[in-house]
């Protein structure tokens, strides 16, 4: 039986997927299964590392039955994951100390104001800025908080992952205890030039460096399956990169000053540097991008925004306005034109640029004519408005001006969300013809991994095909106009919960 399938795992912040691709990056099948992070305490962001990895088999068999066909035709594993999301558990048993903190989590907040002297040198040395989104004050806070963990540590018994380790731990049989080099750098424990952990970085947060896993490049292969019950033993796990280094790779955008945007829990906007390291001075962060064997290590300007779909959740959930996320857009339509109200969906703190963790999200302009569907269309153009602050930011560092983004994930398959936001960047915007570049691109580096193609140039031809393009509407003046009214909510914003 030909091995002419790829078996990509994509464990987000909501729910796990997994989705089987032919030779030509085609999807044939798909499995998902939700697993809900919880909020314990206002800020605090939590999932249960066990029903993690019990979602992974049961994903996987989903996908496996969707796409018609036996394990015995996979040719290779990718893995991706959302990032910097800590966990800490037995080296031997693979049981966790306690929940993972997940990367919204804010619990870290006050620790990361204590340590802010040091914020410059951290940023030379990791390409990150010091915020509690980051693995390394989250792991400091379980060694301090949770009883016993420090001893434990300290003695080799425990290993610290994020949820590519731990996946990789559950796939291997325990056999694996390792990260790739775009998941490592979300730390703030690596050092983003050599690739490798820093004695120094792990000693200012604290933290035990033999509960480190061994980081690995992001395709080739790293070990194989075991022990599973549901994927026979000895499949190569061969691609591995964080959600937004992998839907960069997915998007095709491989050659520097392309950029990607994805909507997902949060959104996440990333422009290929090359192999130049860029530092950022308008709060934007470095990050290695994931690159195909043999190639010099890539890198890539990242802004990140916590709140996207999440806004669209919240609405769902919380607010109970609509049934199911989609029901949004309809919804919006209905808004009266003349509406003027603004949601800032600062709902876990404020991402880059700005980077104030006790923000909070604040709705500006409700008049006794306010709607659902005015909060509807607020709550959608308040993802957009962000994005625009981080194209800004970008044009502020880089060289050259973006020209064009591609984007991706959930709020990409909303033509009047991808509408406005090409108004309000006033560039034009490619709905990628895949809308799921993450799984995507991990599937893309699995097969590089494994040598499915004879380069990453013949990836590149499979993967630009397609998408729709949507440009700006409005002219300048309408553009200034909305994001002067945006500027002046975010900073009312951030005077009001700023405690720093
Ligand atoms: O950095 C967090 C990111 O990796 C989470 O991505 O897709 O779960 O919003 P997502």
């Amino acid at each position: 039986m030909a091995r002419d399938r790829i078996l990509v795992i994509d464990q987000g912040t909501t729910s796990t997927r997994a989705v089987v691709y032919d030779t030509r990056l085609r999807p044939v099948g798909q499995g998902q299964v939700e697993v809900p992070p919880t909020y314990p305490k206002p800020g605090w962001v939590e999932h249960d590392p066990a029903a993690i990895v019990d979602s992974i088999g049961r994903t996987v068999s989903d996908a496996l039955a969707d796409a018609k066909v036996g394990a015995d035709r996979i040719a290779a594993i990718g893995l991706t994951n959302q990032r910097e999301t800590t966990v800490l558990w037995d080296r031997g048993t693979g049981e966790a100390v306690g929940p993972a903190i997940v990367w919204q989590d804010r619990r870290t907040a006050d620790l990361c104001r204590s340590l802010s002297g040091r914020a410059d040198w951290l940023a030379g040395r990791t390409g990150l800025l010091l915020d509690s989104y980051f693995s390394a004050t989250k792991l400091s806070w379980m060694l301090e908080h949770l009883p016993g963990v420090r001893t434990r540590a300290e003695s080799g018994d425990l290993a610290f992952g994020t949820v590519d380790s731990l996946v990789l731990r559950h796939l291997t049989g325990g056999k694996l205890h390792a990260t790739d080099v775009t998941n490592a750098s979300r730390t703030l424990l690596m050092d983003l030039r050599a690739g490798r952990w820093a004695d120094d970085l792990c000693e200012y947060f604290g933290i035990p460096p033999a509960i480190l896993p061994e980081i690995v490049p992001s395709s080739g292969e790293v070990g194989r399956t075991s022990g599973l019950g549901y994927l026979p033993d000895g499949l190569p796990i061969a691609g591995i990169a964080g959600d937004q280094q992998a839907s960069l790779f997915g998007n095709g955008c491989v050659e520097v000053g392309q950029a990607k945007c994805t909507y997902g829990t949060g959104a996440f906007l990333l422009v290929n540097t090359g192999t130049e390291v860029v530092r950022s001075t308008a709060g934007l962060v470095t990050t290695p991008a994931a690159t195909p064997p043999g190639q010099a290590q890539q890198y890539a300007l990242e802004g990140s925004v916590f709140i996207a779909g999440a806004a669209v959740q919240w609405f769902r959930d919380g607010l109970k306005a609509i049934g199911a996320a989609p029901e949004i857009n309809p919804l919006s339509e209905e808004a009266a034109p003349d509406s003027e109200v603004l949601f800032v969906p600062a709902l876990t703190g404020l991402g880059a640029p700005h980077w104030e963790p006790e923000a909070r999200g604040t709705i500006f302009g409700i008049t006794r004519g306010t709607t659902v569907p005015d909060l509807a269309r607020a709550v959608i153009e308040g993802v957009a408005y962000q994005i625009v602050d981080l194209v800004e930011a970008m044009n502020a560092d880089l060289p050259t001006p973006l020209e064009s983004l591609r984007a991706d994930g959930g709020m990409a398959r909303s033509d009047p969300f991808l509408r406005f936001q090409a108004d309000l960047m006033g560039l034009p915007l490619h709905r990628s013809p895949q809308t799921e570049a993450t799984a995507l691109g991990a599937g893309a580096l699995a097969g590089l991994g494994v040598g499915l193609w004879p380069d990453a140039g013949a990836v590149a031809e499979l993967l630009e095909s397609g998408g729709e393009a949507f440009e700006p509407r409005r002219d300048r003046i309408w553009r200034r106009r909305a994001m002067r009214r945006w500027r002046h909510a975010v900073e009312t914003v951030r005077r009001h919960y700023r405690t720093g």
